[in-house]
């Protein structure tokens, strides 16, 4: 089989060059990097952007009066901007800072959950989530007594939004879904489900951190009350992640950590909180990572975000008719590869995943093993763990052949072909 494509979206080939990474060997075979879904590589741009701050304007944000903390300043605030637009919002007031997606669902959950549900309330999420969009709502419902419903999945792997107007009530105040399923691949139009949401007062949060590596996101056409996602899936660096709220919401909410640069006056009388986004960033900022964020933003942006997604959809088609022709294979998730992401999850008969992935890495190829961090999602397909081969950018037809070939092979070693 061979992935023939009139023109292709990206030149991954010159992508490919801005990875120095991708250019090892592993177990004296070229790496086949397939775990991006986990977390993506960094081009250089980004490294260089990060270290050029290190190098030239170092010095704590928001507190000297000096030219370095100013110049730093600046760039932490440009950084800001930059993720704005990226997303759609012209207002960088409405994008707080955090570690990773899975802070600022926290952040939502403490914030938000703590300040405006109440006994009684329903909290509707899906049986897809990762376990940072399903923990913090299960420990909130069983502190605050809310009911927490969840919306099923079809055997095709699609939410079944048909089963959304039982479940939600005029009790539901809060919703929250992944755009992008990391397992299943699954994508969620959030159309409809902000739109009855919206329709009995309850505010909508999206998971987004399978979304915005990968494709155009405007939150303002999506109408979403917050969205989350994470740095490090999207070229940038570990410790840097993104909440945006609208601003009415966030300038509601009572900040999360509190400390330093989240007040604007602490007497032994009392404080007052800093306007946001500022509120929600107690503490000296990752803003280092904020700026490496930054340069991965614009790195993507000059590729373009739709032709991103069509080398995805091209990448993802390409896997997908390739493992379906093996014995002994199932797949999960949508075989539409316009409605899914490019994440390929599967189990082979009678091999374990953990098995599978360590004889793949003998051939050089790095795939996820396990429940993925969405053990309630393994629980509803009836299987412990699977294996999961994700793309991104820089991802070749070839090296889809080289995981096809190792898994055949494991296969044989196997003795299970
Ligand atoms: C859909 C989804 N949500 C949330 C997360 C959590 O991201 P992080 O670990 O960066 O907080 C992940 C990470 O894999 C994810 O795939």
């Amino acid at each position: 089989m061979s992935c023939v494509v009139a023109q292709p979206a990206l030149d991954v080939q010159a992508i490919r060059r801005d990875f120095p990474i991708l250019s090892q060997r592993v177990n004296g075979k070229p790496l086949v990097f397939l775990d991006s879904a986990a977390s993506s590589q960094k081009p250089t741009a980004v490294l260089e952007a990060m270290n050029h701050a290190y190098c030239t304007a170092y010095a704590n944000v928001h507190r000297g009066v000096y030219a370095l903390s100013e110049a730093a300043t600046a760039a932490y605030d440009a950084a800001r901007a930059k993720i704005a637009a990226f997303i759609g919002t012209p207002e960088p007031e409405c994008i707080v800072f955090t570690r990773n997606a899975t802070e600022a669902l926290n952040l939502l959950a403490y914030s938000y959950g703590r300040a405006f549900l109440r006994e009684g309330d329903e909290i509707i999420i899906t049986e897809l989530e990762h376990h940072a969009n399903f923990v913090p709502w299960m420990v909130l419902a069983r502190e605050r007594g809310l009911t927490l419903k969840f919306i099923p999945i079809r055997e095709d792997g699609l939410l079944d939004l048909e089963a959304l107007d039982a479940l939600i009530t005029p009790r539901t105040r809060l919703v929250s879904f992944a755009h992008v399923s990391n397992v299943l691949g699954t994508i969620t139009d959030p159309a409809p489900i902000v739109e009855r949401a919206h329709a009995v007062g309850a505010v909508v949060v999206v998971d987004g951190s399978q979304s915005a590596p990968h494709m155009p996101v405007d939150v303002r056409a999506m109408d979403c009350d917050f969205f989350v996602f994470s740095g490090h899936k999207m070229l940038g660096p570990t410790g840097i992640g993104v909440l945006y709220g609208k601003r009415e919401l966030l300038e509601a909410m009572p900040p999360f950590l509190t400390g330093g640069d989240m007040i604007s006056y602490v007497g032994f009388d009392g404080v007052r909180w800093n306007d946001v986004p500022l509120k929600f960033e107690a503490g000296t900022p990752a803003f280092i990572e904020a700026i490496g964020l930054g340069a991965a933003v614009d790195y993507l942006q000059a590729l373009g975000m739709s032709a991103v997604r069509a080398h995805e959809v091209e990448i993802t088609s390409y896997a997908l008719e390739c493992i379906s022709t093996l014995p002994g294979v199932r797949l999960f998730g949508p075989l539409d590869p316009n409605r899914r992401g490019g994440v390929v999850t599967f189990a082979v008969e009678r091999i374990h995943p953990h098995d599978l992935a360590s004889l793949l890495d003998q051939e050089g190829v790095a795939i996820r093993a396990g429940h993925h961090c969405a053990q309630p999602l393994h629980q509803r397909l009836g299987v412990n763990a699977t294996a999961r081969a994700s793309f991104y950018i820089y991802t070749l037809p070839t090296e889809v052949d080289a995981l096809v070939r190792a898994i055949e092979r494991a296969r044989v070693i196997l003795r299970r072909a």
